[in-house]
């Protein structure tokens, strides 16, 4: 795994951050680095904007006056706000500001089903997966998925917040039950038993992958997420899955990608590709600057485009 070099510094970038919180490990990390490196940076809470659209286009707003047009904005949306917060993205992409992480391709990670319908219809190996809204169907949603256990997901769950499994027909008979009665779209997925609660996390950045670490869940549990308790080991990713990982960012549009893969008897399979990964659990694991690579990214992004645009 190779360090990616620092910026040689060029000419100050003006980096916006949107994101919720300053205080947030990530958020904080970034202005470091930003400014460690010689670069303006502001932290906006997205749901701070206002959006103004009159004829002609429109513009970004903070309170009563509007933005002064950044250089770069690297989109940190929640799925707790991901409607207004690709709202403000979107608005940036229209005032010709590059953005690291487009909004079309934040809202098709942001669905569950959506990533894994981009994912496979370009050839990525991904669990096998229904949605259904007919429990008239179950049987056959079963066998589809090779009998249970199984999985079930909620359409946008996040950091292992409604990932469930299914140990019996029963079970699962319930759960659909209830969730659908609460009016929410699943998935149900192939259970793999053999990953045991582990799964690689993939961190790309641009063209390369900048870290990766295997993900052990806490006993007891088969997510591995660090938010569930699970714990990050640094690994040395075969050269299939550095392919593999950068494939699946690539499809789906995104520049900065956290990408999940779980190493199954029949190979490993995409289960997830985020759009804001975090990343303490990796620094942590592998002693990498993260934020470094993905700040450094940015500014080399944004003078890319600075430069095709003065090219045309
Ligand atoms: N089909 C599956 N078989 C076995 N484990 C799974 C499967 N899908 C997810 N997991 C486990 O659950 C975790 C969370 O699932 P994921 O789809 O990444 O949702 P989230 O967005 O909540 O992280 C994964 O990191 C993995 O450890
Ligand atoms: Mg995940």
């Amino acid at each position: 795994m190779t360090k990616v070099p620092p910026q040689s510094n060029s000419d100050e970038v003006r980096i916006l951050i949107l994101s919720r919180r300053g205080t947030l490990y990530s958020t904080r990390r970034f202005t470091k680095s930003a400014l460690r490196s010689g670069h303006e940076v502001r932290v906006l809470d997205p749901l701070r904007c206002h959006i103004v659209i009159a004829p002609g286009g429109g513009t970004v707003y903070i309170k009563d006056r509007p933005i002064e047009t950044p250089g770069v904005v690297l989109p940190r949306i929640g799925a707790s706000i991901t409607e207004y917060g690709l709202a403000t993205v979107m608005q940036f992409e229209q005032m010709g500001v590059p953005v690291v992480n487009p909004s079309q391709a934040i809202l098709a990670s942001r669905d569950k089903l959506r990533g894994l319908q981009v994912l496979a219809q370009n050839g990525i190996d991904v669990p096998r997966t229904i949605m259904s809204r007919e429990v008239d169907h179950l049987d056959k949603i079963l066998e589809l998925v090779g009998g249970a256990p199984v999985i079930v997901k909620l359409l946008h769950g996040t950091q292992g917040v409604g990932v469930m499994i299914a140990h019996t027909r029963e079970a699962l008979e319930g759960l659909l039950e209830t969730l659908w009665g609460l009016e929410q779209d699943l998935l149900v997925q192939e259970y793999y038993p053999e990953a045991a609660g582990q799964d690689l996390r993939i961190l790309v950045v641009g063209s390369q992958v900048v870290a990766a670490m295997r993900r052990v869940a806490r006993p007891g549990d088969f997510r591995s997420n660090i938010h569930r308790g699970g714990e990050g080991f640094r690994v040395d990713l075969p050269d299939a899955y550095r392919d593999l990982a950068l494939r699946a960012a690539m499809v789906l549009g995104l520049r900065v990608a956290g990408v999940d893969i779980i190493e199954s008897k029949t190979g490993p399979k995409v289960v997830e590709v985020n759009s804001s990964p975090g990343f303490e659990g990796l620094e942590r694991a592998t002693g990498l600057d993260i934020a470094g690579a993905i700040i450094d990214y940015t500014v080399r992004y944004a003078e890319e485009v600075r430069e095709k645009k003065q090219a045309a």
